[in-house]
């Protein structure tokens, strides 16, 4: 009798904790890959890549490699958003970060609020995010900005310029040449 209850002490605590520690190590595996698996483009094609709804979305290789469309999207949003975004889409005390910006809004309302711009107006405030519809060096571009800061704010990739990208795609300067039109 007194063995037996030895017995079920040692083995019964142990068999409850090693239990814990799989489910644990489950969980925090199936978190893992879950996250894993939502970066990880869909499809893609001539070097341009596509999530699961059919909305632009980057691609990161195992080397920190960025697609074409990434890199062009650091260095547009450099040129037209960063004075008031802040650098690398961590925002400023004029305009909110866009890397928190893009954890709730989506490809169409980020689309819509860039087209459209945005204006606070709850008192006292004087802050417009401007209307950039008509700004070839914005719209001929946007996709690689919302990719870029779509990266940024999965935490995909760090600060400052992407040490390396893939090569240009011959239908990226095919498509601005037709977005941007003659010189
Ligand atoms: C002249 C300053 C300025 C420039 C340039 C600018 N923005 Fe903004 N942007 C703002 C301000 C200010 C807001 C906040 C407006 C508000 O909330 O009413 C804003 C808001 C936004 C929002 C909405 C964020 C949210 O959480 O709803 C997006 C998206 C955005 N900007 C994208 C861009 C992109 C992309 C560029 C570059 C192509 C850019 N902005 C250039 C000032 C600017």
């Amino acid at each position: 009798m007194r063995l037996h209850c030895d017995t079920n002490l040692w083995t019964g605590p142990r068999r409850q904790i090693s239990g814990l520690a799989l489910s644990i190590l489950l969980f925090s595996f199936s978190a893992v890959t879950t996250q894993a698996e939502n970066k990880k483009p869909s499809s893609s094609q001539d070097g341009k890549y596509f999530d699961a709804n059919g909305d632009p979305t980057y691609n990161i290789g195992p080397d920190d490699k960025v697609d074409w469309y990434t890199y062009s999207g650091y260095l547009r949003y450099s040129a037209e958003c960063l004075r008031c975004h802040g650098p690398d889409g961590l925002g400023s005390s004029y305009a909110p970060s866009l890397v928190d910006s893009l954890k709730s809004i989506d490809y169409d309302q980020f689309m819509a609020t860039v087209a459209q711009g945005k204006q606070d107006l709850s008192a006292g405030q004087e802050k417009v995010m401007p209307s950039l519809g008509l700004d070839k060096n914005v719209m001929c571009y946007i996709d690689d900005i919302y990719v870029y800061l779509k990266a940024r704010s999965d935490g995909a990739l760090s600060r400052d310029r992407p040490a390396s990208h893939e090569p240009k795609p011959k239908s990226a300067k095919d498509a601005e040449d037709a977005c941007m039109g003659p010189e």
